[in-house]
């Protein structure tokens, strides 16, 4: 069977994060600056969802946040588009003594759960980057959620500038520039190549607001270096202690929130929609007013 260009750049990204899995919670996939963005994460899902509440987690990678949601007392659904992944979120469920249904299955594959009903959805640092059409996605989440359900979303945005400045100071433009693509680039991960679509809160929200309200957005990662640059964060603690107070007390104002690493988003499913909501009638007044340029 021939693959189309979307299923072969999915296969090249399922092949990389497979590649990965076994030591995806060392050092590579869990250091000390994306422990801190899952902090956040973790913070802004225990906020907002009561315990007991069913959450479906897209790209749940090895598990960390659907075992220790689990252990917290949530329903987690995790899925993954790398089969590894999903092994290795199964085995520390089963070693922490968990019940979690994890299962193979990608953000562009959701239909498969038609019919399931969550209280959220999390997807948590980068997942949606890799997904080939975010309004699809949308569509998607909104049929799993009942209206007022939340949607939180970490994602990798197009403007960081420690990113582009550190490759830029070494010469190495095309890198620096990647970021800055719109629509998908090849990104090397363990000289495997995986398809990404890097997005401001802007674009991403775009392809959401059919279905969803923007409900808050911030940073994650502005004033701090981003993951990678992990060496930079332990050779200065002072200085990475002054960006982190920074990231913390500033990444969520209004333009601040639109640079950094990643941002996270609290999205809404709008009420479906009734005779009267037809166009020419009056809509739900939105939370935040959607960016859209
Ligand atoms: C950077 S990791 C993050 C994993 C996890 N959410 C975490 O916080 O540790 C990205 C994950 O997205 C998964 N992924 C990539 N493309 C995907 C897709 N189309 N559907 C679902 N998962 C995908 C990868 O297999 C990988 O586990």
């Amino acid at each position: 069977m021939e693959l189309t260009g979307v299923d072969s750049r999915l296969l090249d990204t399922r092949r990389a994060f497979d590649s990965v899995a076994a030591e995806y919670d060392g050092p590579r996939g869990n250091n000390a600056l994306i422990q801190r963005m899952r902090q956040q994460m973790w913070r802004t899902l225990t906020d907002l969802f009561p315990r007991g509440a069913r959450l479906l987690d897209l790209g749940c990678g090895p598990g960390l946040d659907a075992v220790y949601l689990a252990a917290n007392g949530y329903e987690v659904v995790a899925t993954d588009w790398s089969p590894r992944m999903v092994e290795v979120a199964r085995s520390r469920a089963a070693a922490a003594g968990l019940h979690i249904r994890a299962e193979g299955l990608g953000i562009h594959e959701l239909a498969r759960l038609e019919g399931e009903r969550f209280d959220g959805i999390y997807s948590n640092l980068g997942p949606m980057n890799c997904a080939p059409d975010l309004t699809a996605v949308a569509r998607a989440c909104a049929a799993l959620l009942e209206p007022g359900g939340h949607l939180v979303v970490s994602v990798m945005g197009r403007i960081c500038p420690w990113e582009f400045v550190y490759y830029a100071l070494r010469g190495r433009w095309a890198r620096a520039r990647i970021r800055s693509a719109r629509g998908i680039v090849p990104v090397n991960l363990n000289r495997h190549t995986v398809w990404t679509a890097y997005h401001t809160p802007r674009e991403f929200f775009r392809a959401f607001a059919g279905e969803f309200e923007l409900t808050t957005y911030r940073a994650l990662g502005l004033f701090l270096p981003p993951p990678y640059l992990i060496r930079v964060y332990e050779r200065r603690p002072r200085l990475c202690a002054l960006l982190g107070w920074l990231d913390d007390r500033l990444g969520g104002l209004p333009l601040v929130r639109d640079g950094g690493d990643h941002f996270l988003a609290v999205l809404t499913r709008r009420p479906r929609r009734v005779a009267s909501d037809q166009p020419g009638s009056p809509r739900s007044p939105s939370r935040e007013r959607l960016p859209v340029s």
